[in-house]
C-alpha cells in the first residue's frame, strides 16, 4: 500500500487548508495515513475533542483522509463543505502525484530495459555462433529476472536441435525440455506457469516468421516467490530482439555453409587435374583446421582458415595438366610455371573481395620462414600465421601422399622430414602444434575416418620424436635429425 507520505510531492496545499480549517472554523486537522497512521505534516497534530470526523481523500484506496475534530458539533458542520472541497483538492492532487510517479516507475524500468538490451547487444555483437549467442543471452537475464537457473532449446544452423544450459548439468537438459514442453500449452507467446514440484517457470519463446523454432525457459525454485509480470513483460520485450538475431545467425550460418561447399566443389576441382592430389585441399584443410585448434585460433577464425587451405592451390588451375602431372623430375622451366600458381591464386581471388586474411594465407603457402620461399620472399612473421599453418599442411600432405615415383611415406618420416628444416622453412610453432594434435587421440580417430590412407609407424614414439623436435629446435641435435631431405617434395607442394 502506498500512503499519502510516500505519494504527495509537495504538502504544502494540506498544511495552509488546515491552518485555514483552524483559523476560519475552529476545527483541527490532521491526516491519517491509510492504515490509520498519524502522518505528522508541518503544524498539524492529532488532538483530543469531543467531536471528530474522518473525510477521506478519495484518490483510490490506501491514501487516507483528513480527521478533523472541534469542540461543537455545529463546528464541524459549518466547516464540513468546506473540507469536503478542501479534501476533494487534496485527493486530485494525490491522483496526479500517483501517476506522476507511475510514470516515473515506468521511466525507470525502461531506462533499465533499455540500459540492459544495450549491455546484451554490446556483449553479443559479431557473436556468429547460435550456442554461444544464447549462452550470453541466458548469462544476462538469469540474474536480471532472478531466476536460479535456465535453458536454452532452439535450431542450430542446419536445423538440429540445440539445448543449452545455464546454472545446470546438460544432463538434465532433456529432462526440463520435455517438462516446460509439457507445462506450456501455447508455444508461441511468453508465459508463466509452474513444474508439479512448484519450480516457477518463464516460458519464452524463439520465432522464426513460420512460427516457434525453440523457448528459453527460467526457473526459480519452488521455496522462491514466482516470477511476476513485470519479469515476463521484461523477458518478452527481449524476445523481440533475439528472435531476430537467431533467424539472422542462422540464415548467415546457411549462407556461410553454402559458401564452403561452394568453395569446396572448386578446391576438389583442382584436385582433379592432378591424379595424385586427389583430395590434396580437403586434407590440407583438416590438417590446418587441427594446427589452428591447437595454437588456439578462436573458433571463428577456423572457417576462415578452412577456406584459405581450400583455396591454397587455386592458382594450379592456370598451370597446364601435363606439368602438374609429370612423373618424373620437373625441368627449371616447368618449376618456374608451377610457381606461378600462388599469384594466379591472388589474381583468381582479387575480384572477390575476400578477407585479406583468407587470401593472405592462401597466397602465401610456399613462402619459406627464412625468406627463400615465393611468390613474394617474406620472412617470419611477415608471412601471415595462417600463412605458416598451410604451408606445414601442404607439405606434410604432400609427403604422406602416394607419387608416381614413390610410396606414401609414413607420418612419422613425414614429419622428419618437415622438421630437417623447421626453423628456416617452417614455423616451429605450427611443426609444435600438429604433433601435438597428431597425438591426440581425438584427432588420430577423426584422421583415420577422414583418410584411411594415412600411415602410421608407431604413434607412440612420436613421445620421444618431440623430444628430438625440441633438441633440434635449441640446435644440439643436428646429427641426430633425419637424413632425408626435403628437396622438390617441399617445392612441389
Ligand atoms: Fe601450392
Amino acid at each position: 500500500m502506498s500512503g499519502i507520505r510516500d505519494t504527495m510531492v509537495d504538502t504544502s496545499f494540506v498544511e495552509e487548508f488546515a491552518a485555514y480549517l483552524h483559523k476560519e472554523h475552529g476545527v483541527r486537522a490532521w491526516v491519517v495515513d491509510g492504515d490509520e497512521s498519524f502522518v505528522p505534516l508541518g503544524g498539524m497534530e492529532p488532538i483530543d475533542l469531543p467531536h471528530v470526523k474522518f473525510f477521506p481523500f478519495g484518490a483510490g484506496n490506501g491514501f487516507g483522509g483528513l480527521r478533523c475534530a472541534a469542540d461543537g458539533e455545529s463546528a464541524l458542520l459549518r466547516a464540513e463543505p468546506h473540507i469536503l472541497l478542501g479534501v476533494k483538492g487534496i485527493g486530485h492532487l494525490l491522483a496526479r502525484d500517483t501517476e506522476l510517479l507511475q510514470t516515473s516507475d515506468e521511466m525507470l524500468q525502461l531506462s533499465g530495459q533499455m540500459s540492459f538490451l544495450f549491455n546484451l547487444a554490446r556483449k553479443t555483437i559479431g557473436v556468429n555462433e547460435i550456442y554461444e549467442f544464447c549462452r550470453i543471452v541466458l548469462k544476462e537475464i538469469a540474474p536480471a529476472i532472478q531466476a536460479d537457473y535456465g535453458m536454452v532449446h532452439t535450431k542450430g544452423r542446419r536445423d538440429q536441435a540445440i539445448d543449452i544450459p545455464c546454472n545446470i548439468g546438460r544432463e538434465e537438459l532433456a529432462g526440463l525440455r520435455a517438462k516446460v514442453l509439457e507445462r506450456i500449452p501455447v508455444k508461441n507467446a511468453t508465459a508463466i506457469s509452474s513444474l508439479a514440484d512448484g519450480t516457477s517457470v518463464l516460458y519464452c519463446p524463439i520465432k522464426e516468421k513460420d512460427g516457434p523454432i525453440g523457448f528459453l525457459a527460467f526457473f526459480k525454485s519452488p521455496e522462491k516467490r514466482f516470477f511476476t509480470s513485470y519479469e515476463k513483460k521484461f523477458v518478452s520485450i527481449i524476445e523481440h530482439t533475439i528472435s531476430p538475431t537467431v533467424e539472422t545467425i542462422r540464415l548467415y550460418g546457411s549462407l556461410r555453409d553454402l559458401y564452403l561447399n561452394t568453395v569446396k566443389a572448386l578446391a576438389a576441382a583442382i584436385d582433379a587435374k592432378d591424379q595424385y592430389t586427389h583430395g590434396h585441399s580437403f586434407r590440407v584443410a583438416r590438417f590446418s583446421n587441427a594446427i589452428g585448434r591447437h595454437l588456439g585460433v578462436p573458433e571463428k577464425l577456423l572457417d576462415d582458415l578452412d577456406i584459405a587451405a581450400y583455396m591454397h592451390d587455386l592458382g594450379k588451375i592456370g598451370v597446364p595438366e601435363s606439368i602438374l602431372g609429370k612423373p618424373g623430375k620437373l625441368t627449371e622451366e616447368e618449376f618456374h610455371e608451377i610457381k606461378k600458381h600462388p599469384l594466379l591464386t591472388n589474381k583468381i581471388l582479387e575480384p572477390i573481395h575476400l578477407p585479406s586474411l583468407i587470401v593472405d594465407a592462401a597466397v602465401q603457402h610456399h613462402e619459406r620462414v627464412d625468406g627463400k620461399g615465393y611468390p613474394f620472399g617474406l620472412k617470419g612473421d611477415q608471412i601471415s600465421l595462417f600463412g605458416r599453418i598451410i604451408a606445414v599442411a601442404d607439405v606434410f600432405d604432400a609427403l604422406t601422399s602416394k607419387r608416381p615415383y614413390r610410396e606414401a611415406m609414413t607420418v612419422e618420416k613425414a614429419l622428419g622430414i618437415l622438421c630437417e628444416d623447421i626453423d628456416k622453412a617452417f614455423d616451429p610453432k605450427a611443426v609444435r602444434a600438429f604433433v601435438s594434435a597428431l597425438q591426440s587421440e581425438e584427432m588420430e580417430r577423426e584422421w583415420l575416418e577422414i583418410m584411411p590412407d594415412l600411415q602410421f609407424a608407431d604413434l607412440r614414439h612420436l613421445g620421444r620424436f618431440l623430444v628430438d623436435l625440441h633438441r633440434i629446435l635449441h640446435r644440439n641435435a643436428a646429427a641426430e635429425a633425419p637424413k632425408e631431405t626435403p628437396g622438390k617434395e617441399i617445392a612441389n607442394a
